[in-house]
């Protein structure tokens, strides 16, 4: 298993980044997929899961030792009612139907995000998925429910005024990995590759922090329709990047 320690915030570094450890994606296109074919958005969204599972699968047969998906966000309960409530009974289901599948081929599943802002029932299937996953050493996934990155700095800021307000941290002694250990990624190497299906080209609030170095690939692919064959076309375009972490390309080659 391509496993980093927690310690390697940034793995997959040199001239030749290879493989990446972590993915991270943002599945945009499942409205417009289900809209090109005259069905309703939630229609979208059930293929959208299908590619979900591809996914998975195509990741832990590669040895990807993480995966973070973006399933929700803070903002997408602005969305029209009936599509945000087919879209937590999804996430029902396949907490019903997929956590089992995922802990025989020793996938650890995690929700990252605002569990408060959650529906009881989904909060406590989560947290059954969490406690019968948690020992298995394959694939780290991490679904984003309810997640915003300004929601995980904000955790993070808190967390760190606390231990200011109770004396045991002088705000002057604040460092980065004092950050870094209040966010939901707590432990995980950043994101070495992001990849965003559906034509547009934005973070949307995602892993704000944990992009700072990341590698961005971004296709016109509608989710639904993003299967093994355009992972591995992500992954192509990954290992010919250069990453040079602030250095200059002739100080890499001279490596
Ligand atoms: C964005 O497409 C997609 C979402 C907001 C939902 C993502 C959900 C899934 C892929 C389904 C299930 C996920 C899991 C983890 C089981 P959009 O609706 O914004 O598409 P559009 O831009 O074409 O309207």
């Amino acid at each position: 298993m391509n496993k980093p320690s927690a310690a390697s915030k940034t793995p997959a570094s040199g001239i030749d980044p290879g493989l990446p450890v972590h993915v991270a994606v943002i599945m945009d296109g499942n409205g417009r997929w289900a809209r090109q074919r005259g069905m309703p958005r939630v229609a979208g969204h059930r293929k959208g899961a299908d590619a979900v599972r591809t996914l998975i699968r195509a990741c832990a047969k590669r040895n990807i030792a993480y995966l973070t998906l973006f399933a929700f966000s803070s903002e997408n309960w602005k969305r029209p009612k009936p599509e945000v409530q087919r879209l937590m009974e999804l996430f029902v289901s396949a907490l019903d139907k997929d956590v089992k599948e995922l802990h025989s081929n020793n996938v650890r599943f995690r929700v990252i995000g605002d569990r408060s802002g959650l529906d009881e029932k989904i909060v406590q299937k989560i947290g059954n998925g969490e406690l019968l996953t948690k020992d298995n050493d394959g694939l780290q996934l991490n679904v984003a429910i309810n997640y915003g990155g300004k929601w995980d700095l904000l955790q993070a800021c808190r967390s760190i005024a606390g231990r200011v307000s109770e004396g045991t941290l002088a705000a002057s002694s604040i460092q980065i990995d004092d950050i870094e250990s209040g966010l939901s990624t707590a432990g995980m190497p950043e994101p070495d590759l992001f990849i965003r299906t559906g034509g547009e080209h934005r973070i949307s609030n995602f892993l704000m922090w944990q992009l700072a170095y990341t590698e961005l690939y971004f296709t016109d692919v509608l989710w639904p329709d993003f299967d093994e064959a355009e992972l591995e076309l992500a992954l192509t375009s990954f290992s010919g990047r250069q990453r040079r972490f602030g250095r200059t390309g002739e100080q890499l080659e001279a490596n």
